[in-house]
């Protein structure tokens, strides 16, 4: 059977005193809302529609970005969940699967727990999503007979009895899609809320005679964003998650708790990752390379065998080749770095290709920036840059090619060429010593002068 997905993101999340809709905050660098479409996109769903109301133009944009194929409809007014859903009818017209509701800010509902969900749909028209928890507070409950969901009572409206109830409603539903729609006609806002409960349609499938269940699953994944407290509880159980899942496929990590990891991150086997490394979106770390404590890297990739660190920092477009060596209080940016190249100590590589097996001394930096311009700075293979070499780009330095410590390069260096671009040293014998007798002589005038004065 067919699955589509109306994903529920209009709501303002006023508790996280924002002016960014809810549904945007970051976790690992994606927002809320992509790590909901992702979690349904797990099922091919043949229509994905994302309901937008506060900040809809900026919600619209990320549904895209994640999804090109998402449909976005607009919920003017937010009067419930039940209106939200119905936003979606248009754009789920001539659809007769199943329709799963996800919300938005609810981003770690796992493929198997949907799948479970799918399933259960075999034997049941309606299908929630609950968990269990001690400590039930203002979420809905679920009232079963058996295996059968008889009603879904919110907080608000709730007696004393089914407050005790210690089964709750996600808010993840799965229904027919005729029969949703169907039935949200007949939900109405006579409610403590004033609002249209799409809670409702599981009491109307049941007087229709429909059959109405539960599955439940672990209240980590049903974990939703309201507050900003919220939202680093979500961070912190997406890197424990992410942690765990790098271990299991056999990457070391010597401090798990220390080494933050984006949403995207992808590491491969054997690779060490040393304490207190963060990754940025958009990494790549191949098989066999070190990542070493303190690094930063983002949008780069790093090739087996390569060593980076301690204190290194990789920005976007970083890419080193095999058994590459970048070391500490080095920043490399939108620079290729080719097989075998180092770069050890305390440099700027920017806008620039460095050739195989180049060394680049400590100090040296690629002076890519006019003020106006970017230019790019091409190092051959085979080149030994002195210390404080400053490349000024746009320039060249070929292969096996030279430059003395301290120059500043202005102009291009042919392959195997030594290039000298400073002041020579001008020794005068004995001169040192004068100068400290005469410094010396200066000091002692002046402590007496004070003395006296
Ligand atoms: C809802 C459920 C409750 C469940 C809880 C789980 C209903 C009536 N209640 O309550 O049983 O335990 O979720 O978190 O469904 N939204 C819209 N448009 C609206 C209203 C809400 O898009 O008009 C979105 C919100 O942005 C949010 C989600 O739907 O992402 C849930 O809305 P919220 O108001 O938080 O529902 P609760 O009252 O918490």
């Amino acid at each position: 059977m067919e699955t589509s997905l109306v994903i529920l993101a209009a709501g303002k999340g006023t508790r996280m005193q924002s002016d960014l809709p809810k549904v945007l905050h970051q976790v690992a660098h994606a927002p809320l809302l992509a790590h909901a479409m992702r979690a349904g996109a797990a099922l091919d769903p043949a229509r994905t529609v994302v309901v937008a109301g506060h900040g809809a133009e900026a919600v619209a944009q990320a549904a895209e970005e994640e999804n090109a194929q998402a449909r976005v409809v607009l919920q003017q007014e937010q009067l419930g969940t039940g209106h939200a859903v119905m936003q979606a009818r248009e754009a789920m017209a001539g659809f007769a699967g199943t329709v799963i509701v996800l919300y938005g800010d609810t981003p770690f509902i796992t493929e198997a727990t949907l799948q479970a969900m799918i399933a259960a749909r075999a034997d049941h028209d309606v299908v929630v999503l609950g968990f269990d928890t001690p400590q039930p507070g203002r979420y809905g409950r679920l009232k079963m007979d058996g295996d059968q969901l008889t009603a879904i009572v919110e907080f608000k409206d709730a007696d004393a009895e089914e407050r005790a109830i210690t089964l709750c409603n996600s808010g993840v539903m799965a229904c027919d899609a005729t029969l949703l729609f169907d039935l949200l006609d007949r939900v109405s806002n006579d409610n403590a809320s004033g609002e249209y409960y799409l809670t409702d349609i599981v009491e109307l499938s049941r007087a229709a005679g429909k059959s109405a269940t539960a599955v439940v699953c672990p209240q980590d994944e049903t974990l939703g964003v309201d507050s900003r407290a919220g939202l680093a509880r979500a961070e912190a159980l997406f890197q424990d998650r992410a942690r765990a899942e790098l271990l299991e496929l056999g990457v070391t990590l010597t401090a798990p708790d220390t080494v933050y990891l984006a949403h995207d991150t992808i590491i491969g086997r054997d690779v060490t990752v040393e304490p207190h490394v963060v990754f940025g979106p958009g990494v790549t770390v191949e098989t066999g390379a070190t990542i070493r404590a303190f690094s930063h890297l983002e949008g780069c990739h790093v090739s087996r065998g390569a060593v980076v660190g301690p204190y290194a920092r990789l920005r976007p477009g970083a890419e080193l080749a095999e058994d590459t060596r970048v070391g500490n209080f080095v920043e490399i940016k939108n620079a290729t770095i080719a097989e075998g190249a180092k770069v050890n100590h305390l440099s700027y590589i920017g806008d620039a290709s460095v050739g195989a097996g180049t060394n680049i001394g400590a100090g040296t930096i690629t002076c890519n920036y006019d003020g106006f311009l970017k230019h790019h700075t091409e190092i051959g293979a085979g080149a030994f840059i002195g210390s404080n070499t400053m490349l000024v780009a746009p320039v060249k330095v070929g292969n096996n090619a030279m430059t003395a410590s301290g120059s500043v390069i202005t102009t291009d260096i042919p392959d195997g060429a030594l290039a000298l671009a400073r002041a020579r040293q001008d020794t005068k014998p004995g001169r040192a010593l004068k100068l400290f007798d005469y410094l010396r002589a200066r000091k002692q005038q002046q402590q007496k002068s004070k003395e006296q004065g």
